[in-house]
């Protein structure tokens, strides 16, 4: 079955002594939540693959294991993986739960695996630590494409019993997910798709970018409005994968805890916009040149509320380490979660460095502390790890976080690379 080989053993902590300023430069790594898509993407075609600036991530290595237990041939060299054509094309046409519940991003394998094999069993995905999650969005859309389901024994059965026909699609919430199990899907079916309400995130421009270097017909990427024109075959491609947008923030923010001065390397200035837009106004002095990102600290910053929402808003997953540096700054601030319904895990941990939080919901109303004592505290969830972190290396003292395999998740050498910066953080097996 699928093997998902942790980096690290699950009892793994991370020991931070805090207070040292962030300084330096840091290579941003590529982003996770592009290329997973782009792998479940390499099952639309049976040719070669190569695929650049994939991050080694554990989600990564879960992704490439289960390619491999459906039949292709997958192999990762440093950040360079190598699809190789599947010995005989023939594909298993089932997402067991031992993976799904590890790791959502799975059901990408329903859009690939329905068009081309015409069934496809996927096990339900369960809820995680930030909320239900549930796919009903993904389910709708594969209906309307003309396939039937049918949710049995904790597995959702798609297959098609006549033809998928391309149809509109009128996502009721602009699910990345969906946005992209209906770009796996339409790109190989007869006639013009077009999702409405579409997710306009930068990991769907890539994805598209992939389908169309495959042969696929996908305009509007990245607008509210895609249109997907079926082809009949697609092929092998080449690719870089943009770089991690989420990781960036959390470096960025990182700077500003510890009133440092850093050189982020190798990222997309225009993803930042709406995270940068708020550290300037709070004060904290940030220039872009290319592809890198200057960060200091010069002044105490200011206060500011966030609501989280779809790209080009705030995104949901830099919520829980912007929270973090708001618990820091002297006066109020306001916390809104729009994505998630329950994202707020990380809040009782950071009150156990000395946060003074309040929940009221959706709403997290916080007033900033002079300082943060360490503490031991327990990951729940990926960015909420990332929160956890950054609260280490703020606090004075010595802070212990344990569960630290939800981040080996997500960020690739992430206390290596906080290490170069100057912080004194080591990893230790326990
Ligand atoms: C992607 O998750 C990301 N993961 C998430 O990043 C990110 O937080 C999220 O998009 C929002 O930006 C990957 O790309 C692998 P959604 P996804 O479908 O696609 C609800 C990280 O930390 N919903 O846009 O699962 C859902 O419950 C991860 O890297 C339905 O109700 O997110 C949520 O409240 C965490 N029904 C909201 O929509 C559905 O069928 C947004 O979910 C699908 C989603």
């Amino acid at each position: 079955m699928i093997d998902v080989k942790f980096k690290g053993c699950k009892m793994d902590k991370i020991v931070i002594h805090g207070g040292n300023k962030l300084r330096g430069e840091v290579v941003i790594s590529g982003s996770k939540n592009s290329a997973l898509p782009i792998l479940f993407a390499t099952l639309l075609t049976d040719e070669s693959i190569t695929i650049n600036n994939v991050p080694s991530l554990d989600d990564i290595n879960t992704t490439l294991s289960f390619l491999n237990f459906i039949g292709k041939k997958a192999v990762k060299r440093g950040n360079t993986v190598e699809i190789y054509s599947s010995e005989n094309g023939m594909y298993k046409y089932i997402a067991p739960y031992d993976l799904v519940r590890k790791m959502r991003a799975s059901i990408l394998v329903m859009g690939p695996l329905l068009v081309r094999l015409k069934k496809v069993n996927v096990s339900l995905p369960g809820g995680c630590a930030i909320g239900a999650r549930p796919i009903d969005i993904h389910l709708e859309a594969f209906k309307k494409l003309g396939a039937e389901i049918l949710v049995e024994g904790g597995y959702v059965k798609t297959f098609v019993k006549y033809r998928l026909k391309g149809t509109t699609i009128n996502l009721r919430f602009p699910s990345v997910g969906a946005t992209e199990n209906v770009l796996l899907t339409a790109v190989l079916v007869k006639g013009r798709t077009i999702i409405v309400n579409a997710a306009c995130e930068p990991e769907i421009e890539d994805l598209a970018i992939v389908l169309n270097k495959m042969g696929a017909k996908v305009t509007g990427a990245g607008t509210k409005n895609i249109i997907i024109e079926g082809v009949d075959k697609l092929h092998g491609f080449r690719h870089e994968v943009i770089p991690d947008r989420i990781e960036a923030a959390t470096y960025i923010i990182a700077a500003a805890i510890t009133k440092g001065e850093i050189v982020l390397k190798e990222v997309i200035p225009q993803h930042l916009k709406s995270i940068n837009d708020k550290l300037r106004k709070s004060g904290l002095y940030i220039k872009e040149s290319g592809n890198k990102i200057y960060v200091k600290w010069i002044k105490n910053l200011k206060p500011q509320n966030i609501k989280t929402g779809v790209y080009p808003g705030f995104p949901t997953d830099v919520q829980a380490q912007w929270m973090t540096l708001m618990c820091l700054i002297n006066g109020k601030s306001s916390v809104k979660e729009n994505v998630f319904e329950n994202r707020f895990l990380h809040v009782a941990e950071l009150r156990r460095f000395g946060a003074n939080i309040s929940v009221d919901g959706r709403i997290v109303n916080i007033k900033g502390v002079e300082k943060f004592s360490g503490a031991p505290v327990i990951v729940s969830d990926l960015r909420a790890g990332a929160a956890l972190v950054l609260a280490g290396l703020a606090a004075c003292g010595t802070t212990t976080i344990s569960r630290i395999y939800h981040l080996d998740r997500g960020y690739e050498v992430f206390e290596k690379k906080l290490k170069e910066l100057g912080a004194n953080i080591r990893r230790i097996c326990d």
